[in-house]
């Protein structure tokens, strides 16, 4: 495989980045994952807008143009041959010669720039959207900044093995009793012709697929409500799904061992999938 690393195409074997790269000892840094779907980038505006503002919200520079890291997202595609899969791009405040908790001069210390692509044949055919996918809660207890996309992502991985471990595919985080997102999603119900959302706020991910979807969704006649959910309003929804950049819209059947309707993917949350996975191709 072919990864991009601070201006050169190496191959993944040939990539180092240093040991004194502050993504590596304090978790600074952001990244975003753009899908990939018959060799076109998905929503990529959206994620290089993000992608700005999370590190503008660091104090980090914006070491590349929309359009010059275009242009590596579309090489790397090419150079992997990836027809379908996803794209991952990590930003870092670089290496500093020491390690120091005081951001380095960014005069002195350059970024590092990362991308490498994983491909994922058929992932818009992803069996988990036939059947849906269950989730549990558990309590959020990840920092307060969510709105940034940093790769401080152990609390995540932690739900993820907590959802493992209980026998289903993922966690819904809950704070002060409410649901703020999955452990790398946003998360959703429906109820009659209503899909519920947490709003936007610093509590959650501002999801690039979450805005595309409740327009679509805006645009289909439905009502959107963005406001606070319990876990127990979910389970009496009629439907819950979750969106992400690599899952699009994918359909919850159970939370909390409750189990949602009639246990199978809901008609609207399928119906959304299909238009966004039609209109964002
Ligand atoms: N995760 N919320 C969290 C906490 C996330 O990590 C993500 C994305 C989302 C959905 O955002 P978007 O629609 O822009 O992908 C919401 C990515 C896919 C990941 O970490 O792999």
């Amino acid at each position: 495989r072919t990864v991009y690393v601070n201006g050169e195409y190496l191959p993944e074997t040939e990539a180092k980045v240093s040991i004194f790269d502050r993504a590596f000892l304090m978790g600074d840094g952001v990244y975003e994952v753009t899908s990939v779907l018959d060799r076109k980038l998905i929503d990529f505006d959206g994620h290089a807008v993000r992608l700005e503002r999370s590190l503008r919200e660091l104090d980090m520079g914006v070491p590349l143009s929309k359009d010059a890291l275009l242009e590596i997202h579309r090489e790397l595609v090419r150079r992997n041959d990836v027809v379908d899969g996803m794209i991952y791009l990590q930003i870092t405040r670089g290496a500093a010669a020491d390690r120091d908790f005081v951001f380095p001069d960014p005069e002195e210390v350059p970024q590092t720039v990362v991308l490498f692509t994983q491909s994922k044949p058929g992932l818009a055919d992803s069996p988990a959207a036939k059947t849906g996918i269950r989730v549990i809660s558990i309590e959020d207890q990840r920092w307060g900044r969510r709105d940034i996309k940093t790769v401080q992502l152990l609390y995540p991985s932690m739900g993820k093995m907590m959802a493992k471990t209980a026998g289903v595919d993922d966690a819904w985080l809950i704070e002060d009793g409410y649901v703020t997102e999955g452990t790398s999603n946003n998360a959703y119900f429906i109820k009659g012709n209503t899909i519920v959302t947490r709003a936007l706020s610093s509590d959650i991910l501002h999801g690039i697929t979450r805005a595309a979807v409740l327009r679509f969704a805006r645009e289909a006649q439905m009502q959107v409500e963005e406001r606070n959910f319990t876990i127990e309003e979910a389970q009496q929804g009629d439907e819950a799904f979750i969106t992400s950049a690599s899952t699009f819209v994918m359909p919850v059947v159970e939370i909390d061992g409750v189990t949602l309707g009639d246990g199978k993917p809901g008609p609207k949350a399928l119906r959304l999938r299909e238009i966004y996975l039609e209109e964002s191709r």
